[in-house]
């Protein structure tokens, strides 16, 4: 375990803003988490836990402790004829534990394929995409409580999750450190399980359906929802970003009867809760920012939720350009964006 000052989190986060940590370690067991809670500089210090920094807008130095977990490891911790119960260490990769489960054939996952991040970071936003959502397969988490060094266990009742959010961004934000995370899976190979793959989603249907597949799998689903994402998405390696900069938000009946009748073509899904969801990706199109960039930010130029960082901007000025944003959509539709990213 080593501890490092002036850390330069450049290459940690995704955005590829350069921001320094006072002081980061590197951990890769929970022992070497203890032997850090021993130091005595640690308990007065401010902690910033880090996974893959793909949800992370840092807006300036970070005057504190960065701990990136790098605890690895996945096991099968029990199973019937048709479920397992597979344990992941937080500091796995996210669409490497996806891959590994669809090699054998256990489902639940590969909705979720290439979602940027670690294993420990996933239930932090209730990671969610083409139809599915961590909670779905969740079973349970372990964590440290990084004031006391307590383990504790959380249930998915004990997460509270909700659309991108839990319990560790409101009432515990910034108090456990995520080890592990333990997911209930089916089993396909066994016979006796019906599995219901989850292809509904518009454009994984109309994908999957240009495939020219015999049958659907596991893999297949993976692979059409790569195909998407690699086509929708821009990669961070080539520019910097963090996914959806907001959330979607969600409006009454009262209001989404208002804004139709002016603006027909609004997209919307009606949720369960009979509240309406609305594309922020298509609020902040319609606002005019699609592809527009101020200075070294923009607005992608195929999917206007995405920020993103064409080389050298600050935190600042990412925050900035999310603000103007914000206020227009605000102006225009009376809807309020609620950011997905971490701002720290
Ligand atoms: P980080 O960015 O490092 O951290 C995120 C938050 O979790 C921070 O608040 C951090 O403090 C906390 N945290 C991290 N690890 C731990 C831990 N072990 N214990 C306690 N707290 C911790 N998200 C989706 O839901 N669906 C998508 O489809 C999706 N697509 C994306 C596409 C792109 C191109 C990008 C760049 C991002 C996308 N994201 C998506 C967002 C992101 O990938 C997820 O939120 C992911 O779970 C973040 O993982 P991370 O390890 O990078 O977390
Ligand atoms: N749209 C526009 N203009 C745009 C972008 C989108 O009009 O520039 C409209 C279109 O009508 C489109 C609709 O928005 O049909 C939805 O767009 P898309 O399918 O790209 O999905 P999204 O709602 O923008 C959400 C998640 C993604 C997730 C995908 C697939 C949120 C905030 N984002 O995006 O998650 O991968 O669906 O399920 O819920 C992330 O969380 O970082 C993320 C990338």
């Amino acid at each position: 375990m080593k501890i490092e000052q002036g850390k330069s989190l450049k290459s940690l986060n995704t955005f590829g803003i350069e921001a320094e940590a006072k002081y980061f370690t590197e951990i890769r067991s929970v022992d070497e988490f203890r032997e850090l809670a021993r130091d005595k500089r640690f308990s007065g210090e401010k902690k910033l836990v880090l996974g893959g920094g793909s949800n992370v807008l840092l807006t300036g130095d970070f005057d504190g402790w960065v701990v990136k977990n790098s605890i690895s490891g996945i096991e099968t911790v029990s199973e019937t004829e048709t479920d397992v119960l597979v344990r992941a260490g937080a500091g796995e990769v996210w669409h490497d534990l996806v891959m590994g489960c669809i090699q054998k054939n256990y489902g639940g996952l590969e909705n979720l394929s290439l979602i940027p991040g670690l294993v420990g970071a996933a239930p932090i936003q209730n990671i969610g995409a083409y139809g599915a959502e961590l909670k779905d397969t969740f079973y349970e988490l372990e964590a440290i409580e990084i004031s006391s060094g307590e383990p504790v266990k959380f249930s998915a009742m004990d997460c509270v999750f909700g659309y991108r959010d839990s319990v560790f961004k409101h009432k515990l934000k910034n108090q456990f450190l995520i080890i592990s995370v333990s997911f209930k899976l089916a089993k396909l190979s066994h016979a006796k399980v019906a599995y219901r793959f989850r292809t509904e989603y518009g454009d994984l249907h109309r994908t999957l359906g240009g495939m020219k597949i015999q049958s659907i799998s596991l893999q297949a689903v993976s692979d059409a929802i790569c195909q998407i994402r690699r086509a929708k998405l821009p990669d961070p390696k080539e520019l910097g970003n963090a996914g959806s900069f907001f959330k979607n938000p969600s409006i009454s009946q009262a209001q989404f009867k208002t804004l139709v009748s002016q603006h027909s073509k609004m997209p919307h899904y009606l949720q369960l809760d009979g509240r309406v969801k609305i594309p922020a990706g298509w609020l902040i199109e319609q606002c005019g920012w699609k592809g527009k960039t101020v200075g070294p930010v923009g607005s992608h130029k195929d999917q206007a939720l995405v920020l993103v960082n064409y080389g050298g901007a600050t935190g600042q000025e990412i925050l900035e350009f999310s603000e103007a944003i914000r206020q227009s959509v605000k102006d225009r539709f009376g809807i309020e964006l609620t950011p997905e990213v971490n701002i720290v």
